[in-house]
């Protein structure tokens, strides 16, 4: 596919219309605001720079990817698209117009997807005419860099707009991994444990957040914290996430947001951005040591990651994703260590029952319910791969 059509040019949309002009195809990069489109030029302008100090690209190859990017104002003028992604705001009303408008321009079998991060692509696709032509694209920010691209065909998307997609997007470089239109996808549903149960850690007294975000690190070997990475996200964003996929899933209690963010999204301390979360980043700012104690830590080790294997294995169990496609996701997407089901198979499937049964006697409470699909398997004596 050579002719692209990237629609809102602000944070996603200039990423993803990096990474196909770098593939080479042509871009057409829309935005209604005229100051988005100048920011993302000199945005992209000052990456490629940078790539170049880096060694990463030639000076020719910038002016080659700039070249394959058309910046324009009219949603006309992405007509000749052979696929469009859309990456405008979070609101489904906004984006069901510009997706009815879009429809009236393209060609019969262009593709015309969403970048959404929160709503139902069988949604987004009633607003077309022929909805087996929409499907979901999902990248991760920074675009550019991230591996993992979810793509999500929605109940009316058609097989062959579903293999394409694929094509396409492992053409230009991602790692794709197939996911069912369910709140959250695979990502954004699977990783919830590693912030809520850390938070229900710290509510419950057992560690602070250093401590908490040492275990992860030292004996974890995660790449950040759970902290740190919600600091990263920014505590606003992560949020309202959780708090989006509790609701979907209509207020499962394996869901529930944490009082603890919701505070210190409601205080401002937002994170990096604002210069304080649950760690401050002024100048002079200390970092709290955390207490380095391996026994503990070793229990925060178990029990977050017990409650990712679950979560992974529940998307499993109904039919999200494939098995490969869940660790893949995990690996790519979030930068964990290893693959939960992979893990899970380490552990011991009869270990990941235990700990959850464990987990479900003492609090009664049905965020540790053990998925259906672990207890199967232990019962059956399976494994995952
Ligand atoms: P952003 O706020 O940086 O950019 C949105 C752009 O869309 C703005 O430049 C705005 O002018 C433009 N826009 C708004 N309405 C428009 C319209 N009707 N027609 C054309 N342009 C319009 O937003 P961001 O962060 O890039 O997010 C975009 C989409 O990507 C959202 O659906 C979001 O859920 C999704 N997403 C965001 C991720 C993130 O980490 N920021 C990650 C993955 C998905």
């Amino acid at each position: 596919m050579k002719n692209i059509g990237v629609i809102g040019a602000g944070t996603m949309g200039s990423g993803i219309a990096q990474v196909a002009a770098t593939s080479g195809c042509q871009v057409k990069l829309f935005d209604t605001n005229k100051e988005a489109l100048s920011k993302s030029k000199e945005a992209l302008e000052k990456v490629l720079l940078r790539l170049i100090d880096k060694g990463r690209i030639t000076p020719e190859e910038k002016t080659r990817i700039q070249a394959n990017i058309t910046y324009v104002n009219t949603l006309k003028d992405l007509s000749d698209s052979q696929l469009t992604i859309e990456a405008i705001v979070e609101d489904l009303s906004v984006k069901k117009t510009v997706f009815a408008e879009l429809e009236t321009f393209v060609s019969q079998d262009c593709i015309i997807a969403s970048n959404t991060s929160s709503l139902s692509i069988a949604s987004i696709a009633s607003s077309l005419k022929d909805p087996s032509r929409c499907i979901g694209i999902h990248f991760f920010n920074p675009a550019p860099l991230m591996k993992l691209v979810e793509v999500i065909p929605a109940i009316q998307t058609s097989n062959s707009v579903l293999e394409e997609t694929v094509k396409t997007i492992a053409d230009w470089g991602k790692t794709v991994a197939v996911a069912k239109d369910t709140p959250g996808f695979i990502v954004n549903r699977v990783a919830r444990p590693f912030y809520g149960e850390a938070l229900r850690i710290y509510e419950e007294g057992i560690a602070d957040f250093a401590t908490i975000d040492w275990s992860m690190k030292t004996i974890g070997d995660f790449r950040m914290g759970p902290f740190e990475l919600m600091d990263f996200i920014g505590n606003d964003i992560n949020y309202a996430v959780t708090e989006s996929v509790f609701s979907a899933f209509y207020y499962d209690p394996r869901y529930k947001p944490a009082f603890t963010q919701k505070r210190f999204a409601e205080a401002g301390f937002l994170g990096r951005k604002s210069g304080k979360g649950y760690y401050d980043y002024s100048e002079n700012a200390t970092k709290p040591s955390p207490i380095e104690d391996h026994n503990l830590g070793r229990e925060i080790v178990d029990r977050i990651v017990i409650m990712l294997i679950n979560e992974a294995a529940d998307a499993l169990f109904l039919n999200i994703a494939s098995a490969e496609d869940i660790d893949n996701a995990m690996v790519k997407g979030v930068n964990y260590p290893k693959g939960l089901l992979e893990l899970a198979d380490e552990i011991g499937i009869d270990r990941c029952v235990f700990k959850m049964d464990e987990l479900y006697d003492e609090y009664h409470e049905d965020r540790y319910r053990c998925s259906p699909l672990l207890r199967k398997m232990n019962t059956e004596n399976h494994t995952f791969y």
